[in-house]
């Protein structure tokens, strides 16, 4: 192990992790179950080479970034958004590629919590005397922020889940007579077909299944995109044979209806003969939400996004489940006794048990108020 002083972040360095980051995104909606991670390669501040993860069995970013450098590797500084890998995947690990690159500083965005179970990237590159320093601050909370999903999945076994609501200023998700479309804008519903892109999985509640006939589909969005499973939280397998998501079940991206043991068995067969995925769950209202989750989880599902409505949202608040947040606040004033609020169910009884966002952001959408924020922190410690 190295003991001479590691020089702090340099601002060119500083400025490269920023781009590794932008680079890393390139790979959004593409790399699930792999992380989004982007590398710059520099020497004497100035760029010589970068790469970017582009998804599974595919060159890591490193990897990516040292081939592109050739020769010019030697003795520079990598900059990596996350802690390289020490272990042997499908692609051979990239610490080592490092040390045989003969690079002389690595500048690591966010140290690997599942590092910590293996040799760790950071570990192998300091034995071989390369100079490792770690991002701290806003720049490592970005760099957490790019791979919440793929550590939220490993670490919990259940996929990141992100509630996006619209709502009236009043706080209503439809009117007293059921009418929701659209409640946001034009720039914001653009918005949400890009979080669903970057989805593995979009989900709705059986209440908005068959109340807006939804197709869950990610359209009208540049890039390369892995379209996200639809998944309906529909207890008894009610969903209709002739609803939107069964009729292209077959053809389109997967749907999965996350069902209870009370569902009949003659319209779980119906479902799966459209060639809808049923999986029946057991126990309770909770512990089917928990067991839905994890499902989920298992079948690859790293980033859940749901879409609502007022019930499904409200167990899953209850039950603890949201990770992230995505609100849309319309300029608008819904009112009336009737009109839904956002959460369904009993909400909390104190204020002092009111489930607060932090890391929250606000931002003009179109004219509509959209707020960001998370419920759990960030995993990895970002
Ligand atoms: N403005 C918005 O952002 C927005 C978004 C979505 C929907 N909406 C509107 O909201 C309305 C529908 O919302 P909704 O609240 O009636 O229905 P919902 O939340 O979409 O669906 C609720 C249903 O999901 C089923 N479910 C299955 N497992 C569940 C679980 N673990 N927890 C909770 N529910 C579970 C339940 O029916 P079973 O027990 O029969 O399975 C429950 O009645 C529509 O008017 C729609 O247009 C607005």
């Amino acid at each position: 192990m190295t003991t001479r002083a590691t020089a702090p972040v340099t601002p060119s360095e500083a400025a490269a992790l920023d781009r590794a980051r932008a680079l890393a995104l390139n790979g959004r909606g593409r790399v699930s179950p792999n992380p989004l991670v982007g590398a710059v390669v520099l020497r004497d501040g100035v760029t010589v080479a970068e790469g970017w993860h582009e998804g599974p069995g595919l060159p890591h970013a490193e990897a990516m970034a040292l081939a592109a450098a050739g020769d010019a590797a030697r003795g520079a500084t990598v900059i990596c958004t996350l802690e390289p890998c020490s272990h042997h995947g499908r692609t051979p690990p990239c610490a080592h590629a490092l040390v045989d690159a003969g690079v002389a500083r690595v500048v690591v965005g966010l140290a690997d919590p599942l590092e910590r179970e293996r040799a760790g990237g950071v570990a192998v590159l300091r034995e071989a005397g390369v100079e490792v320093v770690l991002a701290e601050g806003a720049a490592r909370h970005a760099c957490a922020e790019l791979v919440s999903p793929f550590l939220t999945a490993a670490l919990t076994g259940r996929p990141e889940v992100t509630l996006k609501l619209a709502t009236s200023l009043d706080g209503r998700i439809a009117t007293a007579t059921g009418e929701s479309r659209w409640i946001s804008g034009p720039a914001s519903r653009a918005l949400v077909h890009r979080w669903r892109a970057d989805a593995d999985a979009v989900a709705v509640g059986l209440g908005t299944a068959l109340a807006d006939d939804p197709r869950l589909t990610a359209r009208d969005v540049d890039g390369p995109v892995r379209p996200p499973a639809r998944v309906v939280f529909d207890t008894t397998a009610r969903l209709p044979l002739d609803a939107a998501l069964v009729r292209d079940a077959a053809d389109g991206p997967p749907v999965i209806v996350l069902a209870g043991e009370a569902a009949p068995a003659d319209r779980v067969a119906a479902l799966r003969e459209r060639g809808v995925e049923v999986e029946v769950l057991p126990g309770d209202a909770p512990a089917r939400l928990d067991a839905g989750l994890r499902a989920l989880g298992a079948r690859g599902v790293q980033s859940l996004f749901v879409e609502g409505g007022a019930v499904l949202a409200g167990a899953l608040v209850a039950a603890g489940a949201v990770d992230r947040v995505a609100w849309f606040l319309a300029p608008m004033l819904i009112g009336g006794d009737g009109a839904p609020s956002a959460l369904a169910g009993e909400g909390v009884r104190e204020l002092s048990a009111a489930p607060r966002l932090i890391d929250t952001r606000t931002e003009d959408v179109g004219g509509d108020v959209l707020v960001t924020g998370r419920l759990r922190p960030l995993p990895g410690g970002g």
